[in-house]
């Protein structure tokens, strides 16, 4: 019988909170992102000083960016109050106050207010729309990394189409389903 030789993952105990969590909150949306290691390596790859991550629900991706890059703050955004709570319980009880930030509101309003020059960015909050796109691009430094998930959802083609006009991002997919995009800002 094949054994299973990945290694475990540290935080898997915050993907079971995140399930946890869901099983009682109504119409919650808060499904981890299923490949933290690969987050940590794409940041850690980028030698990343700045991430900015779209979709925080409990933390468990922002962590994993953390890990991957020790030497960045990660400023992550969700407008879910219950989220919000539960993240910053996660970020503290992994010592990572201050290397994690959790900003709650919308999208659009916390992006407004932050400055430029990200290495990375990450978007994981439900349907990715073409105005979050445009401040993902602002935000994002010149050969910035953007990792956009969410990308099979309805109302995300103006999105994806955008990523692909060849002109203002080069992108790749990492599935055959296009769920998932790297895209370097040009
Ligand atoms: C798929 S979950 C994020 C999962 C997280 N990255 C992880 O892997 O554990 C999406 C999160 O985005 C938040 N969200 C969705 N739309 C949002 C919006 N317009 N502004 C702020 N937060 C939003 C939801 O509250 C939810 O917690």
């Amino acid at each position: 019988m094949a054994s299973d030789k990945s290694p475990a993952d540290p935080f898997a105990a915050v993907r079971e909170a995140t399930a946890a969590h869901r099983a009682h909150h109504k119409g919650c949306g808060a499904y981890p992102y299923d490949n933290g290691p690969l987050l940590g390596a794409l940041a850690a790859t980028a030698n990343a000083r700045r991430i900015l991550e779209l979709g925080t629900a409990l933390g468990y991706t922002a962590l994993w960016f953390a890990r991957g890059a020790p030497e960045a703050v990660i400023d992550t955004i969700d407008h879910d109050a219950d989220h919000v709570h539960l993240a910053r319980e996660q970020v503290e009880a992994h010592g990572m106050s201050g290397h994690i930030v959790v900003h709650q509101g919308e999208f659009a309003q916390v992006l407004r207010r932050l400055d430029p020059g990200y290495d990375v960015a990450f978007f994981d909050g439900f349907t990715p729309t073409r105005p979050v796109l445009r401040e993902l691009r602002r935000l994002l430094r010149a050969r910035g990394l953007l990792i956009s998930a969410n990308l099979t959802h309805k109302g995300a083609e103006a999105y994806l189409a955008a990523l692909q006009d060849g002109k203002t991002w080069e992108t790749a997919f990492l599935d055959e389903e296009r769920e998932t995009a790297l895209s370097i800002k040009l």
